[in-house]
């Protein structure tokens, strides 16, 4: 018996001005590209907050694609596109955080001039998620690991935004400026010490949320080793989201 072909859940998100423009003109033009690609016009890519793409994952997309217009091409004067390379690199970093493939996401620059470019990364990006396959199956997470690491994300975005506000702006707008920003030392360093440290709390707290845990069993459930788990457990219990039960002789909220 021949295999079912998987049909991926795709979402483009897709500015109005140009992206939307490019791939009116793929239309138009009558250039192909997979019609399981559901696209939503926005006016700016920069529009586009971090809470749409991580409840798209969560509500089943395989892949999710983010278009705007090139780099100092944005129709307005915040220069929208800027905010929204930040925010696609953040996410893509908290992607591989939770042990879902980056690849999955994707941004890109398209004018309304560019049919045949819209549809060729239409083409290479539904081509690259059809060989993954379903969202979970290639990371090898079941639907409820999938659900409580988007749960746990999601929780954080108001959090992650302050700080991305406060700690993780990019002094120049340029795009030169971006990528080295979000290579280096410095941006790894704040996104460890705050992001990475209040999503292990946040996942810990989503446990508990079930039932009271030993330190080893909430290091078992996260892959994360026991000395990680109890000084976050510390820092919880300092803040009093967490107790010790001395009778349970286990963690529970507070
Ligand atoms: Fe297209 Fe801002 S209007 S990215």
């Amino acid at each position: 018996m021949s295999e079912v072909k998987f049909t991926p859940k795709m979402l483009g998100i897709v500015c109005n001005w140009c992206c939307y423009g490019g791939a009116d003109l793929c239309g138009v033009s009558r250039f192909q590209y997979p019609p399981y690609i559901k696209l939503m016009r926005v006016m700016c890519s920069g529009r586009v907050e971090m809470s749409h793409i991580f409840r798209a994952f969560s509500n089943g997309a395989d892949g999710v694609f983010v278009g705007g217009c090139h780099i100092n091409d944005c129709h307005y004067i915040t220069e929208g596109n800027y905010d929204a390379l930040g925010m696609i690199t953040m996410c893509k970093k908290l992607l591989g955080l939770i042990g879902v493939n980056p690849e999955r996401l994707r941004l890109e620059w398209v004018s309304a001039g560019e049919g045949i470019r819209f549809a060729n990364i239409m083409n290479e990006f539904s081509g690259k998620i059809e060989k993954l396959g379903p969202l979970g199956k290639a990371e090898g997470m079941d639907e409820a690991a999938l659900k409580f690491q988007f749960d746990a994300v999601m929780k954080l975005i108001p959090y992650i935004k302050l700080v991305e506000r406060e700690r993780l702006r990019v002094p120049v707008r340029s795009e030169e400026a971006y990528l080295k920003f979000f290579q280096s030392y410095e941006f790894n360093r704040l996104f460890n010490e705050t992001i990475l440290e209040n999503l292990a709390i946040s996942q810990i707290m989503s446990l508990l949320r079930e039932k009271p845990l030993t330190t080893g069993e909430i290091a078992k459930a996260l892959d994360l080793t026991p000395s990680e788990v109890s000084r976050h457990l510390n820092n919880s219990t300092r803040h009093r989201f967490v107790r010790y039960d001395e009778g349970l002789k286990a963690y529970s909220l507070a």
